[in-house]
């Protein structure tokens, strides 16, 4: 017992010292302390219980809620397979089947020799390079029949994962169009110039003394001020999708109390269909950590977080890159550009594969080491987040955007785009079209132009903003992308004529049901429910009663959800039946209602493993009992 326990206390020790023992760091620690076994060990987590204080139910309780954190053992390759619609389109389930059967191993089963194992997890940000999968967390894109047969060489050969081609792990920008913050050519340093520069101006203008507010205590914020009021002035609304006013949300946190404030980027990037802020985060990392910087001058915080999806691990090691060069660069730190009274630091902190922690409130439990299950709100995060201090939560793409205002100034940026949508917004195409990839466009573009230019034919339905947010048939291909129209977080998913409507909708509600985190009873069963009722059409048992059913449920789910993944979940089926009823009527083979339950269907494996394969047998035989 005691070498097992000594056997743990070698690689948890020296992490434990890393993160000081600090239970808000709980799964970070369990997340450095899997890359040693590939899982959990359970002495493991007793180690754990005993150094960090916890009890063992809190620790399992946490490690439990998130899919890429094991307490069984996995294989020696975990191999995750993308499935997201798009991934569908491009035959995943197909690449998926011919590797499990390559490797004689079942989906969702560890080898029996301890080899691997092979799943699907929810889309994993790569919908413009699929069908991808997550291999020991390192994304490989563009599969392809070859590329598995290779793959599958590999595995069973057992060459380490760092002697693959290159070639696997290329991961492209894809970037297509580029308009206002990709084209910017931004140079890290510049916009905090900017902002001390307009800070300096406004307070000479106010006090006429430029040396008294370098020992004032009320200076630096006197000076963020301007930033403020240029942030303010520029209209900017959060990128994450909700729109709100980012000006507000700054002030609101600056203005209220606390023991220290804080400052979040979500980069949880989970909604399907979305890969915009991986493209950030992978070239324009200075942009945003910059513009994080400069929402900490404003609302006086000294410590920010990265929340960074956990499946974008392998960016990790480049990203600590860019903030130890800014460190150097006197950009993070102490004394900030030589502004004595200005410090700030970013930390990274890596999700573990729960969709539910983009809610910022579901976010910030997460960063504090729990479950990701939302808060209550209000209070909101801008007054009760990390800590319960004050807190700015806001998009990858809204702080890259604040640096780019920060620069150009509020009025340059409020002009570009539409009245209530000022700037740019950046698409992430994917689906039925030439040229799937990243797409900047000022607000207010039209469907219609991004089809054409991303060279879509045919196209029957767009959706925009991923499954909670809007189907678009081809008579509103004229409607335009921005807060009064069409809203959107990023996703634009191309579906041309060849698709069924009624599949892509059941992909969306398998993945609601799948990523409901179950704290609610209405979502935890509603979400189950929908996606049975789908699989019920879908197996041709389904009746016009059951449409009766999904609005019932849509309105209970909408009253009652805790959160907006509840509240959202029946959008991706009521959409597609208003606009694509065709793909479900040829669904209903029953005028009244029919049950979910298909005696004959559930017997037919049993009758074909029997050798009675002889559909309707047993309707005679019930017959003959009579
Ligand atoms: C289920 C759910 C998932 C979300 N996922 C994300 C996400 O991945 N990234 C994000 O920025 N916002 C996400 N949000 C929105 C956040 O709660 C929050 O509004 C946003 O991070 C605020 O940033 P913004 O002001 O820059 O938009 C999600 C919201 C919900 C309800
Ligand atoms: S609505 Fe769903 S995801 Fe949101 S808290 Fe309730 S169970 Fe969790």
């Amino acid at each position: 017992m005691a070498n097992q326990i000594n056997e743990h206390a070698a690689y948890l020790d020296p992490i434990l010292i890393r993160r000081q023992h600090n239970p808000n760091d709980l799964l970070q620690i369990l997340r450095e302390a899997q890359e040693h076994f590939g899982y959990i060990h359970a002495d493991a987590i007793d180690y754990l219980c005993l150094k960090l204080n916890l009890p063992r139910s809190e620790i399992e309780g946490v490690a439990s809620f998130y899919s890429f954190i094991y307490l069984r053992p996995q294989g020696e390759y975990r191999v995750l397979f993308s499935d997201n619609i798009t991934d569908r389109m491009l035959g995943n389930l197909d690449l998926m089947q011919s590797m499990c059967s390559q490797l004689w191993v079942e989906q969702g089963k560890v080898s029996e020799d301890g080899l691997l194992s092979i799943n699907t997890t929810s889309c994993t940000g790569m919908c413009d390079q699929g069908p991808a999968m997550l291999i020991n967390n390192i994304a490989i894109n563009h599969l392809s029949q070859q590329r598995i047969n290779t793959i599958a060489g590999l595995i069973r050969e057992r060459v380490p994962l760092s002697s693959w081609p290159a070639e696997f792990f290329v991961i492209d920008d894809n970037i297509k169009r580029k308009d206002i913050l990709l084209g910017s050519n931004f140079q890290a340093g510049s916009a905090l110039q900017a902002a001390f520069k307009r800070g300096e101006e406004a307070t000479q203008l106010a006090s006429k003394n430029s040396m008294a507010h370098m020992v004032d205590p009320a200076a630096l914020d006197r000076r963020a001020d301007a930033t403020l009021q240029e942030i303010k002035l520029s209209k900017l609304r959060g990128r994450g999708g909700a729109g709100f006013s980012t000006g507000m949300k700054w002030e609101f946190c600056r203005n209220a109390t606390g023991d220290a404030h804080y400052v979040v980027c979500n980069a949880d990037e989970g909604e399907p269909g979305t890969f915009k802020d991986r493209v950030l985060l992978n070239s324009y990392a200075d942009m945003v950590f910059e513009g994080m910087t400069l929402c900490a001058y404003v609302v006086g915080a000294k410590k920010g977080f990265l929340y960074l999806r956990g499946e974008y691990r392998y960016m990790l090691d480049q990203l600590q890159d860019v903030l130890k060069r800014r460190h150097e660069n006197k950009l993070l730190g102490k004394g900030i550009l030589g502004h004595a009274d200005f410090e700030f630091d970013i930390e990274i902190h890596l999700g573990a594969g729960a969709y539910i922690c983009g809610e910022e409130s579901a976010l910030i439990e997460s960063l504090e080491g729990k479950r990701g299950t939302p808060r209550n709100r209000p209070p909101f995060p801008v007054t009760c987040g990390y800590l319960n201090q004050p807190t700015v939560v806001s998009n990858v793409e809204t702080f890259a955007s604040a640096s780019l205002v920060s620069l150009h100034g509020g009025a340059w940026y409020a002009s570009i785009g539409t009245e209530n949508s000022s700037g740019s917004k950046i698409f992430s195409v994917s689906g039925d079209c030439e040229h799937p990839g990243i797409y900047e466009y000022p607000f207010g573009v039209t469907v219609a132009q991004v089809l054409a230019d991303c060279g879509a034919k045919n196209t029957q339905a767009v959706q925009i903003s991923g499954p909670s947010g809007t189907c678009i048939a081809a008579n509103e291909f004229n409607r335009r992308v921005d807060f009064d129209d069409i809203p959107t977080a990023g996703a634009f998913m191309v579906f041309d004529q060849s698709r069924d409507m009624f599949e892509v909708a059941r992909n969306f509600v398998h993945f609601f049901a799948h990523e409901s985190c179950g704290f609610c009873t209405p979502c935890r069963v509603g979400t189950s429910l929908l996606s049975n009722m789908m699989d019920k059409l879908a197996h041709g048992q389904g009746s016009p009663y059951d449409f009766v059913e999904i609005e019932k449920l849509d309105s209970l789910l909408q009253s009652m959800s805790h959160c907006g993944l509840g509240r959202t979940a029946c959008n991706p089926v009521l959409h597609t039946i208003a606009k694509f009823r065709p793909d479900y009527d040829k669904r209903l083979t029953h005028k009244e209602f029919a049950p979910a339950f298909d005696l004959d269907r559930a017997l037919s494996q049993a009758r074909q493993m029997t050798g009675r394969d002889d559909a309707g047998a047993h309707l005679e035989a019930s017959d003959e009992s009579k």
